[in-house]
């Protein structure tokens, strides 16, 4: 009994604390964007390593919330041909602004 108190008073403690303190959930390793975002055309899916993402950047970087998760800095409304959302507003500006390489090759995301 005394235990499934603890577990439970525990439960309530993580619910109320602020965002930065919760243990973070850092979602996906890899995340099929064609498929969680519905977008439709005839480009490999991009499999968007996330992990790798998160090693040189700040969740905020992509996330409203600081600590990851939940909605993006960037909605996407136009999802189709090469002046999509995706490269525009998300994926091509970080790129630009890193300087990584091949950053806007077309391979380096679509295989
Ligand atoms: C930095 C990553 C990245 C690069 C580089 C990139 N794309 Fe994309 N592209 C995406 C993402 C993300 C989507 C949306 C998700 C999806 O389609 O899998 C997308 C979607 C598309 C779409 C619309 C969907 C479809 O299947 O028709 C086209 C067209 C497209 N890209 C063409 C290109 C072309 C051409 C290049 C090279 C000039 C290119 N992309 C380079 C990330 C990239
Ligand atoms: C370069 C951009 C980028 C960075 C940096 C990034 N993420 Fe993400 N993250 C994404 C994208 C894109 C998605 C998929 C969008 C979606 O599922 O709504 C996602 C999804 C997630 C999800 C799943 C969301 C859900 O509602 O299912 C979690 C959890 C998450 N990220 C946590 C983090 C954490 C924690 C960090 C920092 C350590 C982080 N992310 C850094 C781009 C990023
Ligand atoms: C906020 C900045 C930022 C955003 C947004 C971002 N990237 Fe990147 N991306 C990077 C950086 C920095 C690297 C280089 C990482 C490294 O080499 O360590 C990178 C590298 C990559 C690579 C190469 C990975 C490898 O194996 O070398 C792929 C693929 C990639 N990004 C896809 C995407 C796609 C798809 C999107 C959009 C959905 C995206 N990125 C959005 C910063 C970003």
């Amino acid at each position: 009994m005394k235990k499934r108190c603890f577990a439970l008073v525990a439960v309530l403690l993580t619910a109320g604390m602020p965002a930065g303190s919760r243990a973070l959930d850092r979602g996906p390793e890899t995340i099929d964007l064609k498929e969680r975002f519905q977008v439709e055309g005839n480009k490999k899916a991009v499999i968007f390593p996330h992990h790798l993402h998160q090693a040189g950047l700040a969740c905020a970087d992509c996330h409203q919330d600081p600590a990851g998760g939940g909605s993006l800095l960037v909605e996407f409304v136009n999802k189709s041909g090469v002046a999509n959302d995706f490269h525009k507003k998300f994926c091509w500006p970080c790129h630009e602004e890193k300087k990584v390489t091949r950053g806007k090759s077309c391979s380096t995301c679509h295989k």
